[in-house]
């Protein structure tokens, strides 16, 4: 394709892209800013809005170290592109929770120890938030023995399943396991 060509379709190769002003809600806050439309939301969540709770792992759908909830479900923001969210409602680890008051979901993993390095931490709480809300609506699993039953009992099995997108390079899973039945079954509010 020759340069001409290349304008005329607004096609790159390998140089950068016109950049595309976008508008995101991110934890209850309007953020705008311009990005090249090739950026991940992860890239814009960390890069340009400086949320740099959510942790980047594989950038490759593999780990859900990025998990992030988007109107209330949880998405790997390494696989899904800024551009895509415009007045989406984007929920990080810090719009859930700050030190000063925790997320019932961030305590429960303090009080169970779910965690050592930390770094899969803010995603496996994220999703475990998501998930729960799942549950909730009554999706089924793979582990969900009765698909049709309106009221899902969550087992071990079935939080294993439900999590089993988010790694844990440290195996905190026990603990992780704890945590989220701990919330489950009424747990730290
Ligand atoms: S960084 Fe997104 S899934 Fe690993
Ligand atoms: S706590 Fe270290 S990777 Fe999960």
């Amino acid at each position: 394709m020759s340069e001409a060509e290349r304008s005329a379709t607004g096609r790159s190769q390998g140089g950068t892209a016109p950049l595309s002003a976008i508008t995101l809600r991110v934890n209850d806050q309007v953020r705008r800013l311009e990005v090249d439309p090739r950026t991940s939301l992860l890239d814009a969540l960390r890069e340009h809005l400086r949320l740099s709770g959510t942790k980047k792992g594989c950038d490759h759908g593999q780990c859900g170290a990025c998990t992030v909830l988007i109107n209330g479900r949880r998405v790997n923001s390494c696989l899904t592109l800024a551009v895509m969210h415009e007045d989406d409602e984007v929920v990080t680890i810090e719009g859930l929770g700050d030190p000063e008051g925790l997320h019932p979901m961030q305590r429960a993993f303090v009080e169970c120890d779910g965690f050592q390095c930390g770094y899969c931490t803010p995603g496996q709480i994220c999703s475990a938030v998501g998930m729960l809300a799942e549950v909730e609506a009554g999706w089924p699993s793979h582990a969900t023995a009765e698909v049709a039953s309106s009221r899902i009992a969550l087992s071990n099995e079935e939080i294993r399943e439900r999590m089993s997108g988010n790694i844990c390079r440290c195996a905190a899973y026990p603990n992780i396991v704890a945590a989220i039945r701990g919330i489950a079954e009424g747990g730290p509010e």
